[in-house]
């Protein structure tokens, strides 16, 4: 049987995507997969373009691919996402030896792609047919009790620093059925846990069956309904859209992870308004605020980008207070990458590399010592844990995620891979907690 191995750079929406890859090239060409990659017959890279160190690691890799191609000139090499989507046919007149480039949005082309590649066509196809990908997508097959699925393409937000809108199109919502019935089909088979995936998730907007509008809280409310999904997470939400229906899903509907990713960026008013985020810095507390008010225990991620042009200390000093004050778990801080193509790549920066350096270097610090004091006050608490596996650690062990998205290693039993279990958290590490099973009988 012919095998492909694909690569996946980038966020979870490309995880998502190259699962529904795997998928098509099985259903169509009865390929497989491999991590081998000497076995390969076809290569996939699913590409992110969010930073310059992202996109330039796909070049490199696809030079070092270039050496099967030169042992076996069958093998095929394709690329897709959002550098795929950015460059199209330039891609090509960089690295000659790709065969395929395809859009996140026309994956499901993939097969006729390939067929044209094979018969020495150029095979190139980066356009946005819309919702069209879903509905000539395989059953998503099952991997566990955690499943992704996507609601959402495309981003209409345009912040001044990002790509996603260029590379992905414009926000598009799933039908509303369409996403139930994935779901619906993934609990029957066994999974537990749904994460729905979209780069402004919560901008989900779509007609219901009888045609009423629905909006992403309803959606979150139907979801949970879903005989056998006992939690469920999103990822990543706008402050936009985080609107008090959302908060008050969050309030009255038990299956929501008490964890949301909600990127802030900046602390500095000045900063967010040049980033076009469309939100101050008050109104980002007032959000966290109403929400540990409807839900105590709620863990709250963000991200951040550093050195902004024009940055000052001042602004840098805002964020560093922000993300003190609102307490923020477990979150992602980057140093500013002027990306080609949007806006704030043509302002004027006078803050110098090393400095933005130094400033990454002090949040991270401090987003880091403010996460491990809220892994310990996880201490003695029991957590309801879905079990996914051998841990990474130690493959004696087992692992899997707290409400609160933190992994816990404990020692149980393979039986206990894909159910929920009650875990008594022990000790507090710098990126997992470890725990003992806590036996319901004598709870
Ligand atoms: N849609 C999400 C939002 O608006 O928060 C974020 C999606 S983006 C793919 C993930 C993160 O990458 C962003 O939150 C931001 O912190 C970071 N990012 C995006 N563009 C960047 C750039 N040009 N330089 C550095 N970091 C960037
Ligand atoms: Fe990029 Fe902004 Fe869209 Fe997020 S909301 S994907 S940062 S343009
Ligand atoms: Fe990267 Fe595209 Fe995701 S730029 S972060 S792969 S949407």
């Amino acid at each position: 049987m012919p095998r492909a191995y694909v690569e996946t750079y980038g966020c979870q929406m490309n995880e998502y995507d190259s699962a529904r890859m795997r998928d098509v090239l099985h259903e169509h060409l009865g390929m497989v997969p491999t991590t081998e990659e000497s076995e390969a017959d076809l290569f996939l890279l699913n590409t992110c373009s969010v930073r310059e160190k992202a996109q330039e690691k796909v070049f490199s890799r696809l030079g070092r691919l270039a050496h099967y191609k030169r042992l076996s000139p069958e093998v095929l090499i394709g690329v897709g996402g959002c550098v795929a989507s950015q460059e199209g046919e330039t891609l090509r007149q960089r690295a000659p030896q790709v065969d395929v480039v395809f859009g996140p949005q026309t994956l499901h082309r993939l097969p006729e792609l390939i067929e044209q590649a094979r018969a020495g066509r150029t095979a190139v196809d980066i356009s946005f047919p819309e919702i069209e990908k879903f509905d000539n997508l395989p059953e998503p097959s099952v991997d566990g009790a955690q499943a992704f699925v996507s609601i959402m393409e495309g981003c209409s937000k345009f912040c001044s620093f990002c790509v996603v809108p260029y590379t992905r199109g414009k926000e598009v919502s799933r039908p509303f059925d369409d996403i139930i019935r994935e779901i619906a089909s993934l609990a029957d088979r066994g999974v537990r846990e749904i994460t729905l995936l979209g780069q402004n998730v919560n901008a989900w907007a779509a007609p219901m069956h009888d045609g009423s509008p629905a909006d992403f809280a309803l959606l979150l409310r139907f979801v949970a309904a879903i005989d056998g999904i006992e939690r469920v997470r999103y990822t990543t939400s706008h402050p936009r859209e985080f609107t008090d229906s959302l908060i008050q899903a969050h309030a009255e509907v038990e299956e929501l992870a008490s964890h949301v990713h909600l990127p802030v960026q900046s602390g500095s008013d000045r900063v967010l308004a040049a980033m076009k985020r469309g939100y101050t810095a008050i109104e980002y507390k007032s959000i966290i605020r109403k929400l540990r008010a409807a839900r105590p225990d709620i863990a709250v991620s963000s991200d951040f980008i550093v050195g902004f042009p024009g940055e000052t200390e001042d602004d840098f000093e805002q964020t560093c207070r922000l993300a003190k004050e609102v307490q923020l778990d477990q979150s992602f801080s980057f140093v500013y990458s002027p990306r080609p193509g949007t806006p704030a790549a043509e302002l004027q920066d006078g803050v110098s590399l090393a400095d933005k350096k130094a400033r990454l270097a002090r949040l991270q610090e401090q987003l880091e010592a403010q996460a491990q004091g809220i892994a310990q006050s996880r201490v003695g608490t029991v957590q309801r844990v879905l079990v996914e596996g051998p841990s990474r650690r130690n493959s004696e062990e087992l692992a899997g995620r707290a409400p609160d998205n933190r992994v816990i290693n404990f020692v149980g039993s393979a039986e206990m891979i894909g159910s929920f279990q009650s875990i008594q958290v022990t000790e507090a590490r710098a990126h997992s907690l470890r725990g003992e099973w806590v036996d319901p009988g004598l709870s």
